[in-house]
């Protein structure tokens, strides 16, 4: 054992570990934090049991009746931490352009003032802020162990919470040091919940503070957060490290990281193409990676997941683009989720799950808004995420939802029986196609291939979509969220574009092969307001036609847009769709689109700063076709 002590702290070192940068760090943010211990997590079952018992026992987890949910859990946090917080979430480059106008910034030095050293004789949020609570050094690799795409974080966390969700959301553990070595490189990622326990005081459910940090400096990939418990803001290889510092690598290093998820399609002859496609959150990207296709007329088509919601994706000297899920599992969005919308994401929540904010049943398992369908109707009695009781009276009464809009599960990806065998494969799938798709209820039709890259990063730059219950703040509303990226680029967004822009080029000189480029929309509604498309298995259908586009069996037809199917390209058998409804939802409307481009407009005016002309002079060209 290598225990240095700090403080009167001992760092308990396991002998594995053997990076003295890492050591020395672990060290000075134990100065700085205070914490009442230290825990180097191994990622071993036995930790992962222990842990979860502990936080039965401190009441922050109930544990599920095994007999329903074996091994499964539920934590239902604090009211007030239930989401992803945009407004306290900073990327301090050392300039302000370099964020960015749609992204928070302080300069790094003020920063570190406020969060680390302290200023005007205040105490740094920081300092102490663990104290009474133990620090638990979490090793993960983003991706799989030892890939050549992958990177080693590890985040020091007063949460025990977080530890057990991050052996279930990466690669975590002991194994990770074999990977690092003696003088490996890691992104540092601290964490805490910011509410030290005073000698006796008890502790609470869910601790966590009012005041937010979710703070990342790009020059040096580090990462601090205070304050939340919840995800998004908590587990930091999600979105901290895989989209905002990662964006910073892939700029710097000539590779993507992006908000997308990984699937494969193999048609009836074996033939497989990988896609990897963006939607903003809680917009079903996990349903549509994990998507069953029709019974009728699909037979011998299949869909399997690589991952639901990251994708980092790197050219390769064999002319492709590869991607890998950086993550090991699913932290996905339980309403709305049942046996139609995602039979394979219901399957995989049978066993060893950790749930955040669903409803309890009286037989102690779990219960959300979307299940009534699943055949059994709305339960007489719950309790819900707050801890109230729930029955469909009071529901009516007062519209309490059962579970949290944005309550969640954390659950392994292996889980999945959908699974693509390559899903841990170190050198990743080959890229076929790109797909964008935003919530518009209106204005963008079904799908659309880009003519050209150029005209593919426009669309996607410019997406826009109804706000959901991912993020705090008000839902459905329609704001611009280019390329599903506005919160997790972590550097300005018109660079961001460029970075896009110039793979064009760089790739094409070496020889490589661009993926094609879709632009999709499931969410168009009728004058009933309902939605139209049917969605979820049923976008096969569509997913179908770029496959034949790809294979070069489609013609599909132009329009000012790009190219779009004709109704009889599409499969339909098993399906009742209309030409009117296909209409409905591929019509281009003029005065829609109009006012689309003032938007873009907006946008381009906000994001003036390094935006590239090439897009500017791309909506010249669509708008003239579009509008004229
Ligand atoms: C997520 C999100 O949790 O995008 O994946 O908010
Ligand atoms: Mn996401």
């Amino acid at each position: 054992m290598n225990a240095p002590v700090m403080q009167g702290l001992n760092l308990n070192t396991p002998s594995y570990v053997k990076n003295p940068k890492l050591i020395a760090w672990v060290a000075d943010m134990a100065a700085l934090t205070k914490p009442a211990a230290i825990y180097w997590c191994d990622g071993s079952e036995e930790e992962y049991q222990r842990l979860c018992q502990q936080l039965v026992d401190g009441g922050t987890f109930k544990k599920l009746n095994p007999a329903k949910r074996p091994n499964s859990f539920l934590a239902c946090s604090d009211p007030s931490d239930v989401a992803r917080v945009e407004d306290r979430t900073y990327i301090c480059s050392e300039q302000k352009e370099n964020a960015g106008p749609t992204n928070n910034w302080m300069a790094p030095a003020d920063m570190r003032k406020l969060l680390q050293t302290g200023k005007d004789g205040e105490k740094a949020l920081f300092d102490g802020c663990m104290k009474g609570r133990t620090m638990y050094v979490v090793p993960f690799s983003m991706g799989p162990l030892g890939s050549h795409i992958a990177h080693i974080g590890i985040e020091l966390s007063d949460s025990a919470y977080v530890a057990v969700n991050q052996k279930i959301m990466t690669r975590m553990g002991k194994a990770v040091y074999d990977v690092l070595g003696v003088d490996g490189a890691f992104v540092p990622c601290v964490h805490t919940v910011g509410a030290p326990l005073e000698a006796g005081q008890a502790d609470v459910k869910w601790p966590c503070n009012k005041t937010k940090y979710i703070v990342h400096y790009p020059e040096t990939r580090e990462i601090w957060s205070y304050g939340s418990g919840y995800g998004g803001n908590a587990l930091l290889g999600k979105k901290c490290f895989a989209l905002r510092i990662a964006s910073n690598m892939g700029r710097d290093e000539g590779w993507l990281a992006e908000h997308m998820l990984i699937l494969g399609v193999t048609n009836p002859q074996g033939k497989k193409y990988h896609v990897a496609a963006a939607f903003p959150s809680a917009c079903g990207k996990t349903n549509f990676s994990m998507l069953v296709p029709p019974e009728a007329g699909f037979a011998g088509w299949k869909v399997t997941t690589i991952g639901d919601d990251i994708a980092w994706v790197k050219p390769h000297a064999d002319g492709k683009m590869y991607a890998i899920n950086p993550e090991a599992g699913y932290f996905g969005v339980a309403p709305g989720t049942n046996m139609h919308t995602n039979p394979n994401c219901m399957r995989s929540l049978d066993k060893n799950v950790i749930f955040t904010n669903v409803a309890l049943t009286d037989d102690g398992d779990v219960w959300w808004e979307g299940m009534e369908k699943d055949g059994g109707g709305l339960p007489d009695h719950l309790i819900d995420w707050q801890g109230k009781d729930w029955t469909p009276a009071i529901a009516k009464e007062t519209g309490a939802k059962a579970a949290h809009p944005n309550s969640r599960f954390t659950v392994a990806a292996t889980n999945n029986p959908a699974l693509d065998p390559e899903w841990d494969n170190p050198n990743g799938v080959a890229i076929d196609a790109f797909i964008f798709g935003g919530r518009r209820s209106t204005t963008v039709p079904l799908v659309t291939e880009a003519r050209t890259w150029m005209e593919g990063v426009y669309m996607a730059a410019t997406m826009g979509s109804e706000t959901t219950a991912a993020a705090v703040g008000q839902m459905g509303v329609v704001r611009r969220d280019p390329f599903a990226m506005l919160p997790f680029c972590g550097y300005n967004m018109s660079d961001y574009f460029q970075h896009w822009l110039d793979m064009e080029h760089k790739l094409e000189e070496s020889g490589h092969t661009l993926p094609k480029i879709y632009c999709v929309n499931w969410f168009r509604k009728g004058d009933d307001g309902k939605f139209v498309w049917p969605g979820y298995g049923d976008n096969m259908r569509v997913l179908k036609w770029m496959i034949d586009r790809l294979e070069g069996t489609a013609t599909g037809s132009e329009n000012g847009f790009g190219v779009s199917p004709a109704y009889a390209e599409i499969n339909w058998t098993g399906l009742d769709f209309s030409q009117a409804q296909f209409d409905s939802v591929t019509s281009l409307d003029k005065g829609a689109w109009k006012q689309e481009f003032a938007l873009h407009d907006e946008l381009f005016t906000q994001l003036a700063y390094h935006l590239p002309k090439a897009l500017v002079e791309t909506k010249t060209q669509l708008e003239q076709r579009l509008t004229a």
